[in-house]
């Protein structure tokens, strides 16, 4: 679905952050990339979303090439979904504005069929509709920037360390509710995150990047059972869970 290759991006006149990276994801698939700080995850994700653009190399989805394609355009023609790493709540709007900021393109009966389903699969946004965002908490916040990406039914979802700054009880059912998601919606999950075993938890595969490089790329559940992977690239000690 997304196939991303020998990507070279930056950021105006400076050099390249991302220098060489090719990956792959497939519909029904989670996705996740791992790497340290500053080592250039959401550079990626802003290229594929189409916020960079690459310098080099091509992506593709599902075969149409979108290598020079913006974001809005992604959003519009070719089913994405992005949420980014900062916070894009609208604090001063209510839950049901914000969501419907995602849901501009689609007809009055279209956006209100799927905010009806929204609500069904989040009870915790469906009793607060009315409320000011400003009023949800950090997990409330980001099931809230999800759900506005998933609004306008995208087949490809982009996610920016969904679980950041969020208690365990809440990461859970922030991880809970994109596997959900892969697995119902059949969607193409490309995920960037921090907590790696979590994140590893739900992945069907990884890559982990190093000062803009595929450093290693394998399934989930290896990385998660190789004890020098995880030492080595989760920055854990081994323990027995
Ligand atoms: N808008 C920008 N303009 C210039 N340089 C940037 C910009 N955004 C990021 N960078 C630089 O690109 C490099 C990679 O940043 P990026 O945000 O992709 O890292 P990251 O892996 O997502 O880090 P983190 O885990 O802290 O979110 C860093 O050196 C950063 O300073
Ligand atoms: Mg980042």
């Amino acid at each position: 679905m997304i196939e991303a290759k020998d990507i070279r991006a930056g950021y105006g006149d400076g050099a390249d952050i991302l220098t060489g990276i090719s990956l792959s994801a497939d519909r029904r698939e989670i996705v996740t990339i791992l790497g340290p700080n500053g080592c250039g995850k959401s550079t990626l994700l802003k290229t594929i979303a189409g916020y960079v653009r690459p310098r080099a190399g091509s992506i593709t989805f599902g075969g149409t090439d979108v290598t020079a394609v913006p974001i809005h355009e992604k959003v519009r023609h070719h089913k994405v979904g992005y949420v980014p790493q900062t916070d894009n709540v609208f604090g001063t709007l209510t839950v049901a504005e914000n969501i419907l900021l995602g849901a501009r393109q689609l007809a009055k009966a279209e956006k209100e069929k799927r905010f009806a389903a929204l609500m069904d699969q989040y009870p915790a946004l469906a009793g607060k509709k009315n409320r000011k965002a400003s009023a949800l908490s950090g997990g409330e916040r980001q099931i809230l920037s999800l759900a506005r990406a998933l609004i306008a039914g995208p087949e490809i979802l982009l996610l920016d360390e969904p679980s950041a700054g969020l208690s365990p009880l809440m990461m859970h059912e922030v991880f809970d509710a994109i596997g959900a998601i892969r697995d119902s919606e059949g969607m193409c999950i490309l995920m960037v995150e921090q907590n790696a075993f979590e994140a590893l938890g739900i992945a069907d595969r990884a890559y982990v990047l190093s000062l803009g490089q595929v450093a290693m790329t394998a399934k989930a559940s290896d990385l998660l059972e190789d004890p020098a992977m995880r030492k080595l690239y989760l920055g854990g000690e081994v323990h027995a869970e």
